[in-house]
């Protein structure tokens, strides 16, 4: 299964994904990083691993869908079968997913329909739940509103910090996001 990721981060998640012995032996190739922002750390982790990368900066495009058509441009080549978004900061636009019909798929730091949005860590912390999670969900227009894949709980214990908190919801997508293209993987062959 050839995939692109899509990251604008620090990319954790990119590297748990790339480092899954299992996933590579399933047959999982990471054909692609693209990052919209050209300081990202998760692209010098695609160059440490020989993933190509592909930088495209937004606001050198005229508007969204302008940015995203030049995106599809990099992928056609490649015959992608998931693109998947690792920290990737940005809506996902009709052109994208109309390239990749029920083909894109997310991770969320939280247990979805609760504490959608960029912060959904700190909103459960902050709203004083004693459970938050990880989604792995399909993209479709909204925000963190797609068809749920998989979800894992994650405790929220009285004496967390925003870090330790965030540092276990982290740990959790680590499995959680290989476990579940290990079975797309699975379900591709
Ligand atoms: C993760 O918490 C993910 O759920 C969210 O963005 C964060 C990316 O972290 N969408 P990283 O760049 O993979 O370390």
């Amino acid at each position: 299964m050839r995939v692109a990721i899509f990251a604008s981060g620090t990319g954790s998640n990119f590297e748990a994904i790339a480092d899954n012995q299992r996933l590579q032996q399933a047959g999982l190739e990471i054909v692609q990083l693209v990052c919209d922002r050209p300081q990202a750390a998760v692209i010098e982790k695609a160059h440490r691993r020989e993933v190509p990368v592909t930088v495209l900066a937004p606001r050198q495009f005229e508007n969204r869908q302008a940015y995203e058509q030049a995106v599809v441009a990099q992928l056609a080549p490649l015959a992608i079968d998931y693109i998947i978004l690792a920290g990737y900061m940005r809506i996902i636009t009709p052109v994208l997913l109309g390239t990749y019909p029920q083909r894109i798929i997310n991770i969320h730091p939280a247990l979805l329909p609760d504490f959608p949005g960029i912060h959904g860590i700190e909103d459960a912390y902050r709203a004083k739940v004693s459970e938050t999670g990880v989604t792995v969900h399909y993209i479709d227009e909204g925000v963190d509103t797609g068809p749920i894949i998989a979800q894992a709980t994650v405790p929220v214990k009285p004496n967390d910090t925003l870090a330790t908190l965030e540092a276990r919801v982290h740990a959790v997508e680590h499995q959680l996001y290989p476990a579940v293209i290990y079975d797309l993987v699975q379900k591709n062959n």
